[in-house]
């Protein structure tokens, strides 16, 4: 049993449905209690303390306590090729990503990648993470043997190409098949690890292998599958002219038995109202990727309408298309493209996207997100004056929203005091 004690926030509902103020639960003198990695008290210091008084305290003073963030899309084998200049969606690939990708074969390298990825993400505070992996079993091995080393609750899988990709970087429909099986056999449900089935988006995969994944997902239904949708205008072009029976570019996926529940769509910017309806009936999660969205020049998430509409959304740095390892960086992100399109994001809108709101996105809101009893003791603490800039702004502050939003505009990896994964602080 351990307590850390500082200003705690947590939500109890989601600020898109109701009031923030009737959203959230803050104690500006908080606790949280831990043991055997979860959660087991959540309140005032006083109280946490009086009812565990052998508990070692770990005071972070007017430090935030909050779930650990929660990137529910990024590409760990991109790390070593953030911030790449000057291409669109489809160069970008071709240009800087594949070749990248292509190195993942190599077991050395995968574990050295995925070390300094996680090095980096944890960092961050980010304490939960979804990555795309190459078409390499290996850099599968390495992703999730360095995720479970460091205990931490991570989701990914072998990305899946059989068109359209180098050489060196295409599988089959079948060796997909096999290989993603072989994986999610392997690793699913193992610790706190869980398999993703991944095709990469409909332009590198053939209609067989879109099939075969699809079959794959049906006989294991108990995992994610994610991929990518309606990013660029020219991807969306290409689209439609490899799927031409296809009525959109959502219906690429769900002809082949790879849209319902439980599907991850990263981007999701540029949709018809018909796939609008066909993703939300659908119950499909849509990851906005800020970052990555101005980064590549992809265009502008439309927050606000599909809030509107009920559809599940998540937040992502997509990590090497997006330019920052940062949740706080990529809730800045998502501010200002909302902006862009004319809302205001309330902090408290943004602050649960990176939290349980990617957590409910990944079908793991009852584990993650949330400081509560019972779930599992991944958090971030942050400092609130972090640098110059912020504390100057934020001594000028009337309630906590206003200490927190200059953090999420200029914060980073120094706002992270600490980060804690299954109640070890690391
Ligand atoms: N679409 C297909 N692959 C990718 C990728 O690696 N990054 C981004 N941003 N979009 C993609
Ligand atoms: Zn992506």
């Amino acid at each position: 049993m351990q307590i850390l004690q500082g200003q705690t926030l947590t939500f109890t509902d989601n600020p898109f449905r109701v009031p923030p103020e009737a959203a959230i639960r803050h104690e500006r003198h908080g606790a949280v209690a831990i043991e055997a990695g979860r959660i087991v008290a959540v309140g005032p210091a006083e109280e946490v303390c009086a009812a565990h008084p052998q508990a070692p305290v770990s005071d972070y003073g007017a430090a935030l306590i909050s779930p650990g963030f929660v990137d529910a899309h990024a590409h760990y084998p991109q790390t070593a090729i953030i911030a790449s200049w000057g291409k669109r969606l489809i160069d970008w690939l071709n240009h800087y990503t594949f070749p990248e990708e292509a190195r993942f074969g190599d077991p050395a390298h995968a574990a050295e990648i995925a070390a300094r990825y996680f090095d980096l993400t944890l960092a961050n505070g980010t304490t939960t993470t979804v990555s795309y992996c190459t078409i390499h079993p290996e850099s599968v091995e390495a992703y999730f043997t360095e995720a479970q080393r460091r205990g931490l609750r991570a989701l990914g899988g072998k990305t899946c190409m059989d068109a359209n990709a180098p050489d060196a970087l295409r599988d089959t429909a079948q060796s997909a098949y096999d290989e993603s099986k072989a994986l999610l056999e392997r690793w699913h449900g193992i610790d706190r690890l869980g398999y993703v089935i991944t095709p990469r988006f409909a332009p590198t995969s053939t209609p067989e292998q879109l099939s075969a994944l699809g079959a794959l997902w049906g006989e294991h239904p108990e995992v994610l599958m994610q991929t990518h949708l309606s990013e660029q205008h020219e991807e969306i072009a290409w689209v439609a002219e490899l799927f031409p029976e296809a009525r959109d570019y959502t219906d690429v996926y769900d002809r082949f038995g790879l849209l319902r529940e439980g599907a991850l769509m990263g981007h999701a910017i540029h949709l018809s109202p018909r796939e609008r309806d066909r993703l939300k009936e659908a119950g499909a999660s849509l990851i906005h990727c800020p970052t990555s969205n101005t980064f590549i020049g992809s265009g502008l998430f439309d927050m606000d309408g599909l809030m509107r509409e009920g559809q599940r959304i998540g937040l992502a740095t997509d990590t090497g298309g997006g330019s920052s390892f940062s949740m706080l960086r990529t809730m800045a992100a998502a501010y200002e493209v909302a902006h862009l399109r004319g809302t205001v994001l309330h902090p408290a809108l943004l602050w649960w996207l990176a939290t349980a709101g990617s957590a409910h996105a990944l079908h793991l809101g009852d584990r993650i997100g949330t400081l509560a009893p019972g779930y599992e003791a991944d958090l971030a603490v942050i400092d609130l004056a972090s640098t110059p800039a912020i504390a100057q702004r934020a001594e000028r502050a009337a309630d906590l929203w206003e200490v927190v939003f200059p953090t999420i505009m200029m914060g980073d990896d120094r706002a992270i005091r600490a980060t804690y994964v299954g109640g070890r602080q690391i």
